[in-house]
């Protein structure tokens, strides 16, 4: 007897539909765009399966890319608190669009939110 996890509540279609919302918004958010390349296309299929394994279904990203190592693979990008405050934003979205219920999607953006954080590594001041 395996715990229903936030995947299994979802399903595939849905956090496809979630990934897909989510960088419709990031393309035409001014604060993102700067730092994702134009074709989302191999981005969103890496966070279809980075997400899948978050929420707790099969490990479909480790499986072809290796450990997650999030905070180390954007670190080419300058993150800073204005850019997680955005993409967190989009992702609030998303969660609405998607039609997922209040109590899931307030679960899944409190963990979304502790890993933006993490990935914080600049300073919005500098240049
Ligand atoms: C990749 C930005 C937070 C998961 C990327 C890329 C950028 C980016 C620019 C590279 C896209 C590409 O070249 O295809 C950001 C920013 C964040 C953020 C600005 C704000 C805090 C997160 C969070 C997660 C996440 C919270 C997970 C919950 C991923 C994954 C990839 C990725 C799985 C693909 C890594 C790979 O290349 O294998 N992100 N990200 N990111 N991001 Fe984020």
């Amino acid at each position: 007897n395996q715990p229903v996890t936030i995947f299994d509540h979802l399903g595939e279609e849905n956090l496809h539909k979630l990934v897909d919302q989510f960088y419709d918004r990031v393309s035409a958010d001014d604060e993102l765009t700067e730092l994702f390349p134009d074709d989302l296309t191999e981005t969103r299929r890496k966070q279809k399966q980075f997400l899948t394994q978050f929420f707790g279904g099969q490990p479909l990203y480790t499986e072809e890319h290796g450990h997650p190592m999030l905070r180390a693979r954007h670190m080419p990008f300058k993150i800073t608190e204005t850019k997680a405050q955005a993409w967190l934003a989009c992702m609030a979205a998303a969660l609405v669009d998607t039609g997922i219920e209040k109590n899931v999607r307030e679960a899944m953006f409190d963990r979304l939110s502790h890993t933006a954080k993490h990935m914080i590594n600049s300073t919005d001041d500098e240049t």
